[in-house]
Parts: C-alpha cells; sequence; structure tokens
C-alpha cells in the first residue's frame, strides 16, 4: 500500500514561484519521473496566506519566516504542488532537491545545479514521513490523490 513509511511512500514537492518563473518545471518533474517515482498529484495554486504560514508553521520564529510566507503567496507565480509516489521517495526526493543553502548543495542535486540563494531554492520537499503526511494533507484533499499503476510493457512481450 502507498504511503507506508519505510516502504513505497508519499511526499509532498513543490515548485517555488521562484522556480515556476524561471522555467524549471519540466526539469524537476523529469528528476523525480525519470527516477522511476510516480507522479499522483499535482496542481497549481497561489497558496492563501493561511496555508503557507501553517505550512512553515515550524519556523514562524525564524527572521525569515515574514519574507518566506509573502514570497510563497506573492502570486507572482503559482506554486506547482505534486505528490510524488515510490520506495524511500522522501529520503531520495531531499537528496534529488538538494541541501537548503543552495551554496552548500551538490552539483546534481537541483538546488546544486540551478540556485545561489537559500531565499530563493526553488522547490521544496518533505523531510521526514510525518511532515510528508502533514503536508499532503495541508495542500491536497483526498479526492485529489490518485491511485493508479504504471503499465508494464505488454505490448512488446
Ligand atoms: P527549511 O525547512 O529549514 O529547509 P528545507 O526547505 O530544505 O526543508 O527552510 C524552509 C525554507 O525557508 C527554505 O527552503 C528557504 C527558507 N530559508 C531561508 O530563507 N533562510 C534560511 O536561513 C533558512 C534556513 C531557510
Amino acid at each position: 500500500a502507498a504511503g507506508v513509511k519505510g516502504g513505497v511512500e508519499r511526499t509532498f514537492i513543490a515548485i517555488k514561484p521562484d522556480g515556476v518563473q524561471r522555467g524549471m518545471i519540466s526539469e524537476v518533474i523529469h528528476r523525480f519521473e525519470r527516477k522511476g517515482y510516480k507522479l499522483v498529484a499535482i496542481k497549481a495554486i497561489v497558496p492563501p496566506k493561511a496555508l503557507a504560514e501553517e505550512h512553515y508553521g515550524d519556523l514562524k520564529a525564524r527572521p525569515f519566516y515574514p519574507g518566506l510566507v509573502s514570497y510563497m503567496t506573492s502570486g507572482k507565480a503559482p506554486v506547482i504542488a505534486m505528490v510524488w509516489e515510490g520506495v524511500d521517495v522522501i529520503r531520495q526526493g531531499r537528496r534529488i532537491i538538494g541541501a537548503t543553502n543552495p551554496l552548500d548543495a551538490e552539483p546534481g542535486s537541483i538546488r546544486g545545479d540551478y540556485t545561489i540563494s537559500v531565499g530563493r531554492n526553488a522547490i521544496h520537499g518533505s523531510d521526514s514521513f510525518e511532515s510528508a503526511t502533514i503536508e499532503i494533507g495541508l495542500w491536497f484533499k483526498p479526492e485529489e490523490v490518485y491511485n493508479w499503476q504504471f503499465a508494464h510493457a505488454e505490448w512488446i512481450e
């Protein structure tokens, strides 16, 4: 079953407004899809302030929090919100994305390859099973997340 810690998991991945403005949507999807992960939910959304505040609720006391919330909610571009599914996708997703500070992110990761500013690091990925579960529930209704199977190549067998 999907959403089991340590097995086939689901994670919340979002392309932030700066990533959208820079034309990174296809690049992000490509990297997750080619790895073998399955896109089970996607939408473009300018998050209401309350959603952005709740999403980053654990950072409320940090000095960059107000700027972070206004950047996510500006509407200069929408956020592309996604749920990706697969084995170990939470941890592997963080590896594909790279370190929070782009200057620490390895070349080969999305942040390492495309970004230089922590405040404009293009993409979000859940950092644990618990936060993935909470974030998927914040951004998506259950009926917006689809159970589907990859086709096996029966047509060439
Ligand atoms: P955090 O949850 O620590 O990192 P991550 O996105 O890798 O899970 O921080 C959330 C976002 O807050 C981060 O992606 C960018 C922003 N941020 C800053 O603008 N300045 C900072 O010093 C930090 C730590 C984060």
